[in-house]
């Protein structure tokens, strides 16, 4: 990432979304081809900035947001999201940006190891998070929902 002579990125704030941001957030996730059939991604934002242990982090650029994640933790370890830059500005350091200011936001909570999953469909972005430090685990990962999607 590069940064600026007075030590800053050069990148513009990381702030907290609101609930006014909720549909702008949805076309973003949607552009980055995060949204699947068995998500309602405006259900994902409601509930997310709805509690005190999860948030929406935005980037925001002349009124529109280009990038985002959804953090939280469950108790135990943290999770991410809907890590996503739109397409028209990706290759500039925000998806750094915003793993980083996610990571932040789950040290500050004392939360110590950050978790993530990649679809079977979406292995290159691996390279991306191999660049930050994080690896590979050989897990199985089960799920099971409690109240099926529609
Ligand atoms: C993955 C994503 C968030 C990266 O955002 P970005 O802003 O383009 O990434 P950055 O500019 O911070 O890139 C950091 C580095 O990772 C590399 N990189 C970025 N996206 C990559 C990808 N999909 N595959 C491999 N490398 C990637 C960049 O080339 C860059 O390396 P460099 O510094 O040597 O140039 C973005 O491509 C995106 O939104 N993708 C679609 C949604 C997605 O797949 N999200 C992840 C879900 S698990």
């Amino acid at each position: 990432m590069d940064s600026t002579p007075d030590g800053t990125t050069g990148l513009p704030p990381i702030e907290g979304a609101s609930h006014a941001d909720r549909e702008a957030i949805v076309r973003l996730w949607e552009r980055a081809g995060l949204v699947a059939s068995y998500n309602d991604p405006g259900d994902d934002f409601d509930f997310a900035v709805a509690k005190s242990n999860s948030d929406v982090l935005v980037v925001r650029e002349h009124g529109a947001i280009i990038a985002s994640v959804l953090v939280g933790h469950d108790g135990h370890r943290g999770w991410l999201w809907y890590v996503s830059v739109d397409p028209d500005h990706q290759k500039r350091g925000l998806g750094v940006a915003v793993v980083t200011a996610a990571e932040s936001w789950l040290a500050r909570r004392g939360v110590r190891k950050v978790m993530l999953l990649v679809r079977e469909t979406n292995t290159a972005v691996v390279k991306f998070y191999d660049r930050l430090a994080y690896e590979t685990v050989p897990r199985t990962v089960m799920q099971k929902w409690l109240v099926p999607p529609n």
